[in-house]
């Protein structure tokens, strides 16, 4: 596959949960890989490792230019990606409460009033892990992984209307209950709804004002 894209001349970003996916990427010819660590929102790697861990790992391990993501939403997160040895990061769960993002409106109220604990693993059970929002719903199917129930959480999942899935009534309808809105735990860090533009303007103008005032000590 990746072949076939950088045979059409397209620059090809891979995403990785650990080492050894990293280095198969590599060997693959992607042009730069993206760390994506146990932090960030939606589909998950299931050996779960964190961000702070999983980029030096990578970064030592291979040639290309590396990329952060999970947890990162201000120049905080971006300037610790680079102590770690990232060029640059990659932010989902930023950009949901933005103006230009089409998720629903309860979605963005719930992100920008959302705390440390506001998302949860799911899926475990069938041997994948996907993070939202907690919800009625999302946290049904932690007490069901939890119990190892997984036809249960097979069943729950596809109770749903096709389209209609669980995440799509969470993100696109905005059902704060019954939906499985995706997100990750940067949402703590989300406080207003704001432009996409100002999401990087603040990141960049907060760090280099660390950056000063690094230098003023
Ligand atoms: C709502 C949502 C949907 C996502 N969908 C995908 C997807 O379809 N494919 C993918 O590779 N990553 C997807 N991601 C992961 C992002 O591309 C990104 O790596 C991740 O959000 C970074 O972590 P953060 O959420 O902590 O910023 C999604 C993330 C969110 C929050």
């Amino acid at each position: 596959m990746t072949r076939k894209f950088k045979d059409a001349g397209l620059t090809v970003l891979h995403v990785v949960g650990n080492v050894k996916q990293a280095l198969a990427a590599q060997d693959a010819g992607v042009d730069l890989i993206v760390c994506e660590g146990y932090e960030a929102g939606g589909v998950e790697n299931p050996d779960e490792l964190t961000t702070m861990v999983l980029v030096p790992c990578v970064v030592d391990a291979v040639k290309l230019p590396v990329l952060a993501a999970g947890g990162i939403a201000d120049a905080r997160g971006l300037l610790a990606a680079f102590a770690l040895g990232a060029e640059g990061v990659q932010m989902g769960s930023a950009f949901l409460a933005t103006h230009e993002c089409h998720v629903h409106a309860n979605f963005k109220d719930a992100i920008v009033r959302s705390g440390d604990t506001a998302t949860v693993m799911t899926q475990r059970s069938l041997g994948r892990l996907s993070r939202a929002m907690k919800t009625e719903f999302t946290l049904e199917l932690q007490e069901l992984d939890r119990r190892g129930a997984a036809d249960e959480v097979k069943a729950l999942l596809a109770a749903s209307p096709p389209g209609k899935d669980a995440q799509y009534r969470g993100q696109m309808e905005g059902d704060m209950v019954r939906g499985e809105p995706a997100a990750g735990q940067a949402v703590a860090l989300v406080r207003e709804i704001k432009s996409a533009t100002d999401v990087v303007r603040d990141v960049m103008a907060g760090a280099q004002r660390i950056i000063d005032g690094w230098r003023q000590h």
